[in-house]
């Protein structure tokens, strides 16, 4: 089977339009385009260096990256069914590049890399350590984290356990998870003498996707512990968990005109609201419900500035503070 996707065509074994995939040989998963779209836009948008697409599976991220910009890609994936299958969509789009068969940790210690692509089924606790080690100065880790349901209500224990923060069930859960998950990938360079800066994250169906700049020195890795924090949420303490920026808004900038899918514009659209405050007012003024975009328009006349979060449906973020939300609100 082919499937288009970007500026390739990949041959897939099976593929998926909605949720996880599978974890056959050659699949191809839709869910994730939005993952790789942003990969492909954020790397396009930097100096080109070398890349690592570290766990490829058919290859479709990284012969993106390939064609799409002007780095230099290395394929690698542990099953050797993945490796010919990455070496036929290599050919069938043209592009000659290395392609590895082995263990993750054997690929990202071969060399030094400018950017690492870590995209394991469930988590990624365990494989981060190498990919920050394994970076040169300045290089970024892209990592995926499909093990949303222990951040978010169904084992908040095990969430606890190996991502060492206290999270919540309910509305504010998916930004918590976010947070939280960003704040894991910091500390793990802050262990390593490195100092995390998120470029963007993503919070879509059942997966969490952070890129994070990761920068050497003792002094900086302590900076970057700075906006780590507990959260009192609802009354309760939650955390610790990464309360700073999640975007990097000329990074941002420089993506623009990249030629999304529907549906990763649609969620880029959103990334400019998301650092406008922590958390997110809901469209309600305790009687009844106002409809989302006449609260986010009274707003903007008003002179704030707000609008929609890719974190919760209901949600809005702004830059007005709370008195005065459920004021608007409530004259509306
Ligand atoms: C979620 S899939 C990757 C999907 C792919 N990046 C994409 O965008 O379609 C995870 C991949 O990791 C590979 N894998 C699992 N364990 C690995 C290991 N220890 N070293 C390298 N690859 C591994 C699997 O064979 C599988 O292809």
């Amino acid at each position: 089977m082919i499937v288009h996707e970007g500026k390739i065509d990949i041959e897939t074994i099976s593929t998926f339009e909605k949720g996880p995939g599978s974890v056959s040989p050659g699949f191809y998963n839709r869910t994730m385009e939005a993952s790789r779209d942003l990969s492909v836009a954020l790397l396009k948008s930097l100096k080109p260096g070398i890349a690592l697409d570290s766990m490829a599976g058919t290859g479709i991220r990284g012969l993106r990256i390939a064609k799409e910009t002007d780095w230099q890609v290395v394929l690698n994936d542990i099953d050797p069914r993945n490796t010919e299958i990455e070496k036929r969509n290599a050919e069938l789009n043209s592009l000659d590049l290395e392609i590895m068969r082995g263990d993750y940790f054997c690929a990202v210690s071969s060399r030094k890399w400018d950017y690492i692509d870590v995209d394991p089924f469930g988590t990624p606790s365990g494989l981060l350590d190498a990919a920050i080690m394994n970076l040169k100065n300045n290089g970024i880790v892209g990592v995926t984290m499909t093990d949303t349901a222990n951040l978010e209500g169904k084992s908040l224990h095990k969430g606890m356990r190996i991502y060492g923060s206290r999270s919540v069930q309910g509305t504010f859960s998916r930004e918590i998870s976010t947070r939280i998950f960003t704040k894991y990938v910091i500390e793990r360079g802050a262990a390593l003498g490195r100092s995390g800066k998120p470029l963007l994250v993503l919070r879509d169906g059942h997966f969490i996707r952070v890129f994070v700049r990761f920068k050497k020195g003792n002094k900086v890795a302590d900076d970057s512990l700075k906006d780590v924090r507990i959260a009192a949420v609802d009354g309760e303490d939650i955390g610790p968990l990464y309360t700073g920026k999640l975007y990097d808004q000329d990074a941002l900038e420089r993506m623009k005109d990249f030629q999304f899918s529907e549906n990763t514009r649609k969620l880029f659209e959103n990334f400019k609201n998301e650092d406008m405050m922590f958390l997110f007012y809901e469209n309600s003024n305790g009687q009844r419900e106002v409809k989302k975009s006449v609260i986010i328009g009274e707003l903007q006349n008003k002179g704030y500035k707000a609008g929609n979060t890719n974190f919760n449906e209901k949600g809005i973020k702004s830059d007005v503070g709370k008195d005065e939300f459920i004021k608007i609100v409530s004259s509306l």
